[in-house]
């Protein structure tokens, strides 16, 4: 079967299984920082935006992409600067070695366009479903803390 699905701005017809998963479909494509955990939505590392929501890639049919419009990790810069949480990651250090970064990229994005001011408990909520090997949670926190401080200053 065919889909055509808005993938990072690029509007893309593609030929998938009606079995496939999106994480699949999108690494096949060459989105690799959508990345590989558990596949069974317990890790959140294949977190992608589908129609600006974040989701577990591997718990989503790539069917279900079909009109739909998808952000990973490489769509979220602008004109060659990053996004204001991946910025803030950086900035707060909250990058170790990085496997679970882009899925709490996605996250924190999914959470600032809902809230622009979240409260500490709002915060680890959302990042609640990404599971972190190298750090200790708290400077991801922070950056998403910080992120949001800028956002709100400076919305672009
Ligand atoms: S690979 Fe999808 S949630 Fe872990
Ligand atoms: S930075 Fe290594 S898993 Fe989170």
């Amino acid at each position: 079967m065919t889909i055509t699905v808005t993938i990072n701005g690029s509007l893309r017809t593609l030929t998938i299984d009606p079995g496939d998963r999106l994480l699949d479909v999108l690494r096949r494509e060459g989105y690799m920082g959508v990345k590989v955990g558990c596949r069974t939505g317990d890790c959140g590392a294949c977190a992608v935006l589908l129609d600006g929501r974040a989701v577990n890639s591997c718990l989503v049919f790539a069917a279900k992409a079909d009109r739909a419009d998808v952000v990973t990790i490489e769509g979220l810069e602008r004109d060659g600067q990053l996004h204001p949480v991946q910025e803030a990651f950086l900035d707060e250090g909250a990058v170790q070695c990085g496997y679970c970064t882009p899925g709490m990229v996605i996250s924190a994005v999914d959470l600032l366009s809902r809230t622009a001011d979240p409260t500490e408990e709002e915060i680890r909520e959302a990042l609640s479903g990404n599971l972190c090997r190298c750090t200790g949670y708290v400077k991801q926190i922070q950056a998403v803390k910080r992120a949001a401080e800028r956002m709100r200053r400076d919305p672009r």
